[in-house]
């Protein structure tokens, strides 16, 4: 049984045929002939963690390919008052065709993709968010972007966002650069993986402190907030340490002239973005977040398809 947990399971060719279908997804809905490609199937959607893009994409999603979404807040379902992981798996697998659940765990998902016997999708976890990395490549390429030829800066948090970001260079061969505060790095078990991946994709992963070092010349800049779901506590120490962090007008005009910018949202403005530049690129941040709607749509479909191997 495929899942989609993170892209560590996915060929570069896999990973750019859900793209090439996300792009003929779009197509067809724009166009209004969106073919019922999950015409009758249900997906149950499990959030331990507050979404609005996530949420929103895999419930419309489903809906306009012609299945039905389940919202299951961990607050509602029994999971929340302690139910183990496993038999909400089980009980699931033997009702709907489909997971997607954002949890704290990685190991949480796991456990979901090993009871449930049908496919399950990430929609985010504290390690990782490919789901969302599908949506950014997509619209890269829409911005005339080359993935092969890809320079892509991302400044900020070692967090899911960068796990994520660092698996999808390892995998389609393109160069990170990566800056963090001290103490912030990725994680050493991605990056260990990565560099293995970059052996035979010729990825270059490189890892700094200084954004600027970062930024030079990118084709593509990044960020996410500092405060990722679950830190909350940690606010006002990880403020004073991201200082000198927040992309502005300034750090952008050392990235390439015709360079984008990405957020995977919620932005913090004055944070990681200052409001000045955030509203320059408001158009590619934008479009990034429609293109949940149809990336998602092309990884249920791909997944679906291609679930019993
Ligand atoms: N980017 C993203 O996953 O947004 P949500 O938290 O609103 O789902
Ligand atoms: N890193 C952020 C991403 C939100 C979409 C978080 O985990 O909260």
């Amino acid at each position: 049984m495929r899942h989609f947990l993170t892209l560590k399971d996915y060929t570069k060719d896999e990973i750019l045929e859900i793209l090439d279908l996300a792009d003929e997804i779009k197509a067809q809905t724009k166009k209004g002939d969106l073919k019922l490609y999950l015409k009758d199937k249900t997906l149950a959607m499990i959030f331990e963690k507050s979404s609005t893009r996530t949420r929103v994409s895999f419930e419309v999603g489903i809906s306009q390919l012609g299945g039905k979404a389940l919202f299951l807040s961990s607050r509602d379902i029994q999971l929340g008052r302690g139910e183990p992981v496993k038999d909400t798996a089980r009980v699931l697998g033997r009702m709907v065709d489909m997971i997607m659940a954002r949890v704290y765990k990685q190991s949480d998902l796991e456990e979901l993709a090993k009871f449930s016997g049908i496919p399950v999708i990430n929609g985010l976890s504290d390690d990782f968010h490919p789901v969302q990395l599908m949506a950014d490549l997509m619209t890269m390429r829409e911005f005339g972007k080359d993935i092969n030829s890809l320079k892509v800066a991302y400044i900020g948090d070692g967090n899911n966002m960068a796990n994520s970001y660092i698996l999808a260079a390892s995998k389609l061969g393109f160069e990170l650069r990566i800056a963090t505060p001290k103490g912030y790095e990725p994680c050493d078990s991605v990056l260990n993986l990565a560099f293995d991946f970059a052996k035979e994709s010729g990825a270059k992963i490189l890892l700094s402190n200084t954004p600027q070092t970062a930024i030079n010349e990118a084709d593509v800049v990044v960020t996410d907030t500092w405060i990722s779901m679950g830190q909350e506590e940690e606010k006002i120490k990880r403020v004073k340490d991201f200082n000198g962090f927040t992309i502005d007008r300034v750090l952008m005009s050392l990235a390439k002239s015709d360079a984008i910018f990405l957020h995977c949202l919620p932005a913090y403005r004055g944070y990681e973005v200052s409001e000045e530049l955030f509203e320059a690129h408001a158009d590619e941040i934008f479009s990034e977040a429609e293109n949940r709607l149809h990336a998602q749509k092309a990884v249920m479909v791909w997944l679906y398809r291609r679930k019993d191997e």
